[in-house]
């Protein structure tokens, strides 16, 4: 078995004009392809080829030595586009906000939506480099934004992803170029809220 890419659920004009559809088709065509062929090529033959990317990463320490940064950054790179594929809606879909438990726990712990758009975007803005921003479940079941860098994956560090922002230029560099607080501003049209709440619940319910 190897790794492949998922099946995109949108067209790449879908989130238009939000993300432009060359943009996606590159990112996804040529960007995470790559991720997945060296991902592939790094666990040829051993048993890392047949578990999930995710149980693999949640397990980064068991991985040998001699692919470990292969695992991490191409297995995340493999792993976090994944995730921010699916957290994406057409733009003829957008939703302002999130709805129930998850707008509730947003809310809880944010004190208000409109304070944690204000601190995930500051979050995104201020990551030097490549990286991306996340709203996670931790460990103690809590809500936290986080940042990292390059292709690491909070799944390393036992936090659950729910929420993911791709802040490499290749995101948004042909539309946006060094505008990265404009594409962030744009991505937020863009949520599916309701994937969102799903792997929200799906934590909850473990
Ligand atoms: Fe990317």
């Amino acid at each position: 078995m190897s790794f492949t890419l998922p099946k995109l659920p949108y067209e790449y004009d879908s989130l238009e004009p939000f993300i432009d559809a060359r943009t996606m088709q590159i990112h996804y065509e040529k960007h995470h392809q790559t991720y997945v062929d060296k991902l592939n090529a790094a666990v040829k033959g051993i048993k890392f080829e047949n578990m999930e990317i995710n149980e693999i990463l949640k397990n980064i320490d068991d991985v040998p030595s001699s692919i470990k940064t292969a695992v991490i950054n191409h297995g995340g790179g493999h792993s976090n586009h994944s995730l921010f594929w699916q957290i994406l809606i057409p733009a003829a879909e957008t939703q302002e906000k999130p709805e129930g438990i998850i707008l509730e726990a947003i809310e809880n712990h944010f004190e208000s939506f409109e304070k944690f758009k204000e601190q995930f975007t500051n979050a995104a803005i201020n990551r030097f480099g490549s990286g991306w921003a996340w709203l996670v479940v931790n460990q103690d079941l809590e809500l936290e934004i986080i940042s990292t860098a390059n292709q690491d994956s909070p799944l390393m560090d036992n936090k659950t992803p729910i929420l993911c922002l791709d802040i490499w230029e290749h995101a948004y560099y042909l539309k946006y170029q060094n505008k990265r607080a404009d594409y962030i501003s744009a991505w937020w049209n863009i949520i599916s809220w309701k994937k969102v709440s799903e792997l929200f619940d799906e934590v909850n319910n473990k």
